[in-house]
Order: C-alpha cells, then structure tokens, then sequence
C-alpha cells in the first residue's frame, strides 16, 4: 500500500501497559505524550483548515485564546467555489509550509461535511452541498498539506451536519444517503489522497457516537477504504475510552488528564479489552510519530508576502458573480460611493476553532482606492453590533450615493449570526442592512452589493439590483480580492457549490433540522441540495453551480467514450466567445432514466476548471469514474452500477446544461441468492429460475384454461394487472393457497438448484 501502512502492525515492544495506555491520550490541549524512556517524542496538532492556529498562551479549542499570526486563506466556502483542486492543492502546500515552520505536524482538516441546510453554522467550513465537490477539493487539500511532510486530519467523520446538539444529536441516516451523499466524499478523499488521521465526529450515527462506531471507524473506513492512519477523536468527542478504542479510535485528544488512561490498564488487566487493540492503536500513534519526525525542517521565517499573495489569488477565484446588468467592471475612473461596515471591518473568516490571527488584513476600501483613479467616497451605513442611529447612517449613505457614478454596498452576516457551536434559524440578512439597500437603490440605481456571509442568505433585492458579488468569507486577503473583481482586474469565475434558496421553506431538511429530543431525521433522504429543487421543480434564486464571468463561453457537442476499466470519458470544446481572459468551471451531470432505484434528475460526477484567452478554445477532459455511477443496494450491502443508457449533461450550471449525450453503461453483475422469501418477480429474472417459472406459470394457465374457471385462466395468462401483483409475492407463500399446483418442497428444490447453478 502506502506509507500509511508502514508499521502498523508493529507490536509497540518495551513498553508498558500504562505507558501504551497513556499514548492514546493527549498530553495537553494539542500534544501527544512523549515517553522519554522508549525515545517516543511528542507532537503537536493545531486547527485548522484555512490557516495555522497555533496557540501561545491559554489553550482553548474554540479559538478564544491568542495564536500565533498565520495565513489566512479563504474558508471552505469560498475555496470550494473555485471549483479549482490545483488551487486547492497550492494554498494546502501553503498550510503545510506554515505548518512546518511552526513545527506543528498535523494541521486539523479540512471538514468535508455536507452543507445540508443552509442553517448550519459551520457551512463557511464545508465546501459544498455535493459530495463530488467536497471529495475532490478535500483530497487536493490533503495533497498539498502532505506533500510537505505534514499530516492532515479528515473531519469531522461523519454525519456532523450542524452544531445544535452536535456532542450528543442522533443523526438518523439511511443507508443510500449515508453512502451516497454523507461519506462519499470522506471516501474520495481517503482512497486518492491518505490523509494521516481521520478525525472523528462528535456526534451519533443512528443511534451510535461516531467515537464508539465499529461499522463507521473499522468496516467502513479501515476494511472497505483500506484506511492505514490514524483515527482522532474531536476534541471531546469521546464518551466511554474503552469502547471507543474497541470500535477503532486511535487517539482521544485533549488530555483527560490521566482519567481515562486509568479505565484503559483496568480494562486490559480485567480482561474486558483486548491488549492487542490497545497496542493496534499505539502503533498507528507511534507511525503517526515517526512519520512527523520524517518531515524534511523547513526554516522560517515564513514568506509572508508570498503566502498573502496566494491567498489574494485564492479569495479572488472563491468570489461568485451572481449578477451582473453591465456595470461590473467598474472603469478605473468611475466615481464610486462605498457604503457598508465591511468595506472598513471585514469579515473575513468564521468563528470557532478555525479562528486565524492573521498576518495581515486587506479592507476593502483601502484596496478599492489603491486600484481607482477616481473618487471614492466611504461611509458605513450601518454599525456591525447594530447600535448607532441607523436613520443618521442611512442618510449619510444615500447622500454619498446620490453624488457617485455607482454604489458599492457590503453587506453580510454580523459574525455573531454564524459560528461553530450553534446553528443559524433564519437565513436573512439584518433588517437595518436591507432598508439600508432599498434607500441606496432609490437614490442611485446604479448600485453593486457585495456579500460577506459564510452559509447562504436570502437575496430578496436581486431584481432590483444590477450586480451582486458574492463574496463568502475570503480570507486575509479578501479586501483586495474584492476590489480585484470590481474593477476587472480578476475576471470573476467562481461557482456556486450551494444553491440560493427562495426562502428556507424551500430548503431539502426544512421540517427535519435541527431535530428534537436527540435525533435529527434526514428525512429528505437522496435529496440534498440541488438534488432536491431539481426532483421538485422548486425555483430558487441561483442554483448550484452558477457563476457569472465578465466574458461569454460557448459550448460545444459534447462527445462520451467508456474507457477500458469503465469510467467515462467526456469531451467538451469550451471557446471563450468575449472580450477578455477567463476561466470556466464545466460541469458534467450524469442521470439514468427508468432506473430501478431512486435517482435525482442529475448528480454532479466531475468538473474541470478551463482558463481561456479571448477568442481561444480548448476541449475540456472530464472523466467520470464508473465508481462514482455506483449507487448503494441496500440489499447486496455494496455498490452497484446499474447497467444502461445514461445521459450525460455538460453544463455551465446545475440549471443551465449546454450539450446531452448518452452513453451506455455495462451494470455490475450482482445475483443476491434466490430465499422463500423471494418474489416471484425476482425468480422471474433470475437466468435460471426465471425461464422455469416462465414454463410452470404458462402450464398453469393452460390447465386453467381446459379447466372450469376459464375467466380466472384468462386473468392468469394475460392480465397485466396479475402478473403485476404476483411479481411482488413472496414465492415461498404461493403453496399456502389451495389449488396452486406446487409444493414447498418443488420450490425450495428449484431455489437450491437456481443458487447452486446461477
Ligand atoms: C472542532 C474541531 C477542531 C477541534 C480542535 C473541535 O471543537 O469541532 O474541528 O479541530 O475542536 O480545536
């Protein structure tokens, strides 16, 4: 395998029971212990994931206490928008650079949880509704962090999908969402990028703590992933050690401060835990170790500049134009009124454990005026904390509004409104900042709104506004990002990994989030995210996958060939029809028309970033992995690829789809074993059983038919409605009615001949 595999299975030799016990607990808030006897340094692990929070005095996991300065890259939710894993994988080389210098040696993410609702407060860490987003953007950021020798830590695994409740909530998953949606992209990132931890969730899956969960830390993730690292508890996360080290968790951090090290030895010795599961889980510790230890040193002090320009680059391909009537981009000359708080005091980045003490911090009024010849005017508008005389604020703006070419209002979610630990329960923006917008729109209808928000608002003015930029939580360098977009020094060509809802009636867990009574129910199953306004029909305001760009693309024929092993190929020639540079994020949706299970309208299965000069064109490559058309049967337990004609969409959006064609797909041969318990429908199909069933069926009919109840012969033989209901009939219940001329006996001999042969 890799080099995740090495010594594993080592037998942690010379140690003793208390010391092995003690290796599986942190010493502190961030280290391992050392044991200085066996030669068994320490190391340290730090938040995580857009940045280095290395804390210097008061250790916290909440980002409370001071840290030292670091990078801070766009979040996840700006990130992902770029739809750009080589992005990914320079600013996670970025962090694990920034990691090294620090001497830290495994940074905590990236969190590749699904955005199931918009209310979630930790969404601005996630990269996406679709789990194809999520795995593929996760694993290159895995890759870059790794690639220097840092290890990474895949959080928060698995199902942690809010913040209500989040160290004890039930999340109550079947299995096809489960597989599908919620660990798909946990998956891809394992299996294509070996992260050396998987951190595991705080909360319970059906029923079960994701710290105590066998299926999910040892069947799922170690036998079926073929994951070799080493499982983390998050910080806390562990309720009872022992059963946790049973089921497959590695190392619990923090420190419990001896506490349950202590039910570890006394476990062992009364023979309840296996002394081999603790040694399994202190040689994973102990590869963790070496590992860190292997890294090349890497001097500092760190190139800030190099890293803020990164993260300017990198905040400026996470901004999603969502509209834009013309007046985007801004002439250099153009008088500009800049109204809004965040102009002057960003926001940036969310609050919690991924709180970065930045190296620097670009605003986005100093950087609109380093780029503009023209005059820039700026006032509030309204005050972050909602204090001050909102009607004076309201006027000042208008004022400046009145007197510019355009208005540039920033509005955004006050950061207390979103944060891990709690949930949002609306989607709107603040009410001052709304009735900021409409006497800014009256008075200059030229006006341009920037949003900074981590999870998605409510965008109620969009049609009464000409441009909206959404701008996410962007980093340290957001400022200059923002006025990169504005201006056209960066053409915008960011999309969105999350629809805009109408309204949060409309969203798929609305009714079913958070939960009550410990269990939150995803009851919309398949459906998440665009997945769900597609199979209703359900307008929204701008569905996944859009973005706008200050040039125009044109599509065109797409072409699909099935490579040998059986992922697709798609083509696609991509021509950037405007006036000036850009990028383009293609799409490619698949769908399965007649599938015999439940399927969304289309799933998103892989996108390429496309950079084009003007008048340029460049065939796009996508591939589709045959395993990504696999859906979860739930009764084989495994994945399975249906056979049949699949369209394939190549779109520009989940709602603007460019050129279809289909291709057909060979199915996976899964034949479960004929059981009394079998319809009659499945005997049917079976090659053995089914053309014997044929013949008996037809030989009852015709018996009928001679016989006396001709009308019933008739409905046997042809009816449809018949044939129908008997092809859901267990088989195995047929003998139990009079008259029907077999024996359990016959049958059980034809499902035993049908098994043995089939
Ligand atoms: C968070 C993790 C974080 C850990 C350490 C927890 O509260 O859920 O994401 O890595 O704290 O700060």
């Amino acid at each position: 395998m890799t080099d995740n595999a090495t010594a594993v299975n080592e037998t942690p030799a010379g140690l003793t029971l208390e010391e092995k016990a003690s290796l599986t607990s942190g010493a502190d808030f961030w280290t391992t212990k050392a044991i200085e006897r066996a030669g068994v340094p320490s190391i340290m692990m730090t938040d995580g994931p857009h940045g280095l929070r290395k804390q210097r005095g008061g250790n916290d996991h909440l980002g409370i206490a001071d840290s030292v300065p670091a990078t801070c890259f766009p979040p996840a939710a700006g990130l992902g928008s770029s739809f750009d894993p080589e992005l990914a994988r320079r600013v996670g080389e970025a962090l694990g650079v920034e990691s090294a210098i620090g001497d830290v040696a495994v940074l905590l993410g990236p969190g590749v949880n699904i955005k199931r609702s918009p209310l979630c407060g930790r969404n601005f860490e996630y990269f996406s509704e679709d789990p194809i987003v999520s795995g593929v953007m996760g694993a290159a950021l895995v890759r870059g962090i790794q690639s220097t020798g840092a290890g990474a830590s895949l959080k928060h695994f698995a199902a942690n999908n809010q913040e209500t409740d989040r160290m004890r909530v039930s999340s109550d998953v079947d299995p096809r969402p489960l597989r599908e949606i919620y660990l798909r992209g946990f998956q891809r990132v394992v299996e294509d990028a070996r992260p050396w931890t998987v951190m595991c969730a705080y909360n319970r899956i059906n029923g079960v703590y994701a710290s105590e969960n066998p299926w999910l830390l040892t069947r799922v993730l170690r036998e079926e992933w073929g994951f070799t690292g080493l499982v983390v508890s998050d910080w806390g996360a562990v309720a009872d050690r022992v059963a946790s080290l049973k089921a497959g968790l590695d190392l619990e951090m923090p420190s419990s401060g001896g506490r349950t090290d202590a039910q570890v030895v006394a476990a062992v010795r009364d023979g309840s835990l296996d002394e081999d599961t603790l040694d399994t889980a202190v040689a994973r510790v102990l590869d963790l170790v070496r590992k860190a230890q292997a890294r090349p040193a890497v001097a500092g002090p760190l190139d800030v500049e190099a890293h803020h320009a990164l993260a300017r680059e990198a905040a400026g391909r996470s901004i999603v134009l969502l509209k834009n009537d013309g007046v985007l981009p801004l002439a250099r000359d153009t008088r500009v009124a800049v109204i809004g708080a965040f102009a002057a005091r960003p926001r940036y980045q969310g609050a919690g454990s991924s709180l970065i003490n930045p190296t620097r911090l670009d605003t986005a009024i100093d950087e609109i005026r380093a780029l503009s010849a023209g005059e820039v005017t700026y006032t509030a508008g309204f005050t972050l904390d909602g204090t001050g005389d909102a009607a004076a604020l309201r006027d000042e703006a208008v004022a400046a509004a009145s007197s510019a070419e355009v208005a540039v209002v920033f509005l955004g979610l006050p950061a207390a409104e979103e944060s891990e630990g709690y949930d949002r329960d609306h989607i709107d923006l603040p009410a001052a900042q709304l009735r900021l917008l409409d006497a800014v729109v009256a008075a200059n209808p030229r006006t341009v709104v920037v949003l900074s928000n981590g999870g998605v608002v409510a965008l109620p003015f969009r049609d009464r506004v000409p441009a909206i930029v959404e701008g996410w939580l962007l980093g340290q360098a957001g400022g200059g990002a923002t006025a990169d977009v504005l201006f056209g020094v960066v053409n915008p060509s960011g999309k969105l990994t999350e629809t805009i809802p109408l309204r949060l009636a409309d969203t798929p867990s609305y009714g079913n989030f958070p939960g009550e009574s410990g269990h939150v129910r995803y009851g919309e199953g398949l459906l998440v995210g665009y997945r769900w306004y597609d199979a209703r029909s359900i307008e929204v305001a701008y569905p996944f996958g859009h973005g706008l760009s200050y040039t125009t693309f044109r599509y065109g024929d797409a072409s699909v060939s099935v490579r040998a092993g059986g992922d697709v190929a798609v083509t696609v020639p991509v021509t950037n029809t405007g006036q000036v540079t850009g990028r383009e994020v293609v799409q490619v949706y698949t769908s399965l028309p007649g599938s015999a299970v439940q399927r969304a309208p289309r799933e998103l299965k892989a996108f390429a970033s496309v950079a084009l000069e003007p008048g340029e064109t460049a065939v796009a490559e996508l591939v589709v992995r045959r395993a990504d058309l696999a859906y979860w049967d739930v009764s084989a337990d495994r994945w399975v690829v249906e056979g049949g004609e699949y369209v394939v969409e190549v779109a520009a959006s989940s709602r603007d789809v460019r050129s279809a064609v289909t291709v057909a797909v060979t199915g996976d041969d899964v034949r479960l074993p004929l059981t009394m318990d079998s319809s009659i429908g499945e005997l049917l199909a079976h090659p053995v059983a089914g053309p014997i069933v044929r013949q008996a069926m037809s030989g009852m009919a015709d018996d009928m038919m001679g016989g006396t109840d001709a009308a019933g012969a008739s409905m046997m033989a042809h009816d449809e409605g018949l044939r129908r209901m008997l092809d859901s009939f267990p088989i195995g219940r047929l003998t139990a009615f009079p008259g029907v001329p077999v024996s359990r006996e016959q049958i059980e001999g034809l499902i035993a001949m049908a098994n043995a042969q089939g």
